[in-house]
């Protein structure tokens, strides 16, 4: 797999300045690990506590890293200031790439990324961390979408090796081949994917989703459920994995899909996680989900 990304990611140039707009779960992670891989880092967010809450995340790795021996006290401090966050578009200008984390909502999506594209270079590639909607779908709303990819990282960010890289038929193959080498040098596993509603992971991960949302809408506790997942080896089990994740989120992406393959992903699946979600039970983010939090 390797291998095919370094060819992938031919003579790419390295990404030395990226901005990532959205400072949530993704986007507060994908800046943590671009600065620990040495990359200028500008985060825009509407939120300053958004900001603040990425910041403070960024400190606490930065610090476990410090206490594994893995960086020195001054390298680390060295990476946080790497980090810029801001809620203007401050240096937009100066990007190779911008990495788009907002909410998991296509006209949000669209809207923040036709406001950005004027203010970049013409050789900077954007790419999108959509769990599931179509890249292509983003990519009309831009002047240029030859420039547009999908990079779709993993929660949590410095942990999970792969990265989906999207192809939309419009995609350049140079901005293609900048998020692949982009990828490689975040020490991630890149695999070119093609455009579909889910990519490869998430088409697989929600079906998952569906048959554990079935069980607890059958009545099934649902930490019978994680207790039995983990027991068999996987590391977290399906209800922490959604308190992971993010209820809004887990409910965007299980629409997105479902919509996309009415005749395999099961019209008829229960509402356990949009309705978690509408009752403002996020999970880890908003203190609460199936497991409390606070
Ligand atoms: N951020 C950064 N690092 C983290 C972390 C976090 N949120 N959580 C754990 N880690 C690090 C720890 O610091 C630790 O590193 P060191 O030992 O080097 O210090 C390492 O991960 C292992 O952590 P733990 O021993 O505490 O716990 P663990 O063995 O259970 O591993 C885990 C944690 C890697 C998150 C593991 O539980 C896991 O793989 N869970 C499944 C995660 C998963 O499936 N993610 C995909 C979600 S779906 C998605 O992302 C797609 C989408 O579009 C919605
Ligand atoms: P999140 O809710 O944690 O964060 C979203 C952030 O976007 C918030 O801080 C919000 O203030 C900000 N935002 C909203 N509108 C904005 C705007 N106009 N400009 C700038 N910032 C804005 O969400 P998240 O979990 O980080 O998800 C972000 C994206 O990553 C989504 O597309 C999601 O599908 C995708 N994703 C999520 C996961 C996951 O496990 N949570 C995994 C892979 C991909």
């Amino acid at each position: 797999v390797k291998k095919a990304a370094q060819k992938a990611a031919g003579d790419a140039p390295r990404v030395s300045s990226l901005y990532v707009l959205g400072a949530g779960i993704m986007g507060g992670g994908i800046a943590w690990t671009a600065a620990r891989a040495g990359m200028e880092v500008r985060v825009k967010d509407i939120s300053e506590a958004a900001l603040q809450k990425a910041m403070e995340e960024a400190r606490r790795l930065a610090a476990r890293e410090v206490a594994r021996g893995r960086l020195s006290e001054e390298k680390a401090q060295a990476c946080l200031a790497r980090i810029r966050t801001q809620t203007d578009d401050n240096g937009a200008d100066q990007a190779d790439l911008v990495i788009e984390a907002v909410v998991e909502k296509l006209e949000v999506k669209r809207q923040v990324l036709a406001a950005l594209e004027p203010l970049l270079r013409a050789d900077a590639v954007i790419a999108t961390n959509t769990s599931s909607l179509r890249v292509g779908d983003i990519a009309a709303a831009l002047a240029d979408p030859g420039r547009l990819v999908g990079m779709h990282f993993f929660n949590p960010v410095p942990v999970m090796p792969l990265l989906e890289v999207v192809r939309v038929k419009a995609t350049r193959p140079e901005a293609l081949a900048l998020a692949v080498r982009c990828g490689l040098d975040l020490k991630k596993t890149p695999v070119v994917v093609s455009d579909c509603p889910g990519f490869l992971v998430n088409r697989i991960l929600t079906a998952y989703i569906n048959a554990f949302t079935r069980l607890v809408a059958e009545g099934v506790d649902f930490r019978a459920i994680d207790r039995a997942m983990e027991a068999w080896g996987w590391p977290m089990g399906p209800a922490l994995l959604e308190d992971v994740v993010g209820m809004d989120t887990g409910a965007h992406v299980i629409e997105v899909i479902s919509a996309g393959y009415p005749e395999r992903m099961a019209a008829d699946y229960p509402d356990v996680i949009a309705a978690m979600a509408r009752a403002g039970r996020l999970g880890q983010k908003s203190g609460a989900g199936f497991y409390a939090w606070s």
